[in-house]
């Protein structure tokens, strides 16, 4: 499969300590990945980096089927060329129902969007429907969003998200906080976005990432330290040493 993001070479230090070293990796066109790795190891720094939030010192993060160089644009180009990323605070309207914060979401031309005059088409209307249902939310489409539990809010931000179609989702340790129910269906949602986008999960909790199924890259001090199956890697003595044994 095609290369839709190459990380290579990348450094950055934040008041002299390198909490990006040498950095190299590539995520496929709609591959599904799994990092991981110790507090610290820079797996936040990373998605920082590819959503422009941080600028590197040193090396190359490319895009697309063109190659483009992100580290040129700014973090609103890097969005609109399709990378989506989740907060761990949900930015759901909490006033709204999870239809009006999947319509007001929907990926439209720029400038084509008068809010106050807005009235969703039938396939606005549809589209969101189908958004719903991915998101474990096909129920509760007329529900305020401020109602929603804490993992359904979670689900929610994930459907604005996709709302957007980005071509590569970053979640940062969606399953905080979630229970063990909420979990299992984030897994669900995750997979099910990756069957037509890239999606990189930064996540800790190890039966998550193996409900994943998918290619796992371990960092450790800002570089990978093993890449391969999460039965591959936790088998590797390095990944125990700094990671799973502590
Ligand atoms: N803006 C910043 N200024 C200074 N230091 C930073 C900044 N961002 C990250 N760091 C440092 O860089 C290192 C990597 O942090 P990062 O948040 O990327 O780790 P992480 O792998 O996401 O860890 P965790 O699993 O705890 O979320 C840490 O030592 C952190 O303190
Ligand atoms: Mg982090």
């Amino acid at each position: 499969m095609s290369t839709l993001l190459e990380v290579s070479g990348v450094s950055v230090s934040f008041d002299g300590f390198r909490a990006i070293n040498n950095l190299s990796f590539r995520i496929a066109d709609a591959e599904m990945r799994a990092v991981i790795g110790p507090n610290g190891a820079g797996k936040t720094t990373f998605m920082d980096i590819v959503t422009g939030k941080t600028k590197p010192d040193e090396g190359r993060v490319l895009w697309g089927e063109k190659s483009v160089s992100l580290l040129k644009m700014s973090e609103a180009k890097i969005a609109q060329a399709g990378v989506g990323r989740k907060f761990q605070k949900p930015t759901v309207f909490e006033d709204q129902s999870v239809q009006e914060n999947l319509l007001m979401a929907l990926k439209k031309p720029r400038g084509w969007f008068p809010v106050l005059s807005y009235r969703p088409s039938g396939e606005d209307l549809a589209k969101v429907a189908t958004l719903a249902n991915d998101i474990g939310l096909g129920d509760a489409l007329l529900r305020k969003s401020g109602e929603l539990s804490h993992g359904q809010k979670q689900w929610l931000e994930i459907g604005i998200l996709l709302a957007q179609e980005p071509r590569l989702l970053l979640v940062d340790e969606p399953a905080a906080g979630m229970t063990p129910e909420e979990r299992e269906k984030t897994t669900d949602i995750l997979v099910e976005a990756a069957r037509t986008r890239a999606v990189v999960v930064v996540e800790h909790d190890m039966e998550f990432v193996r409900r994943l199924n998918c290619k796992v890259t371990v960092l450790h001090e800002g570089s990978v330290l093993a890449e391969g199956s999460l039965d591959h890697v936790t088998s590797n003595q390095d990944v125990i040493d700094v990671y799973l044994g502590r």
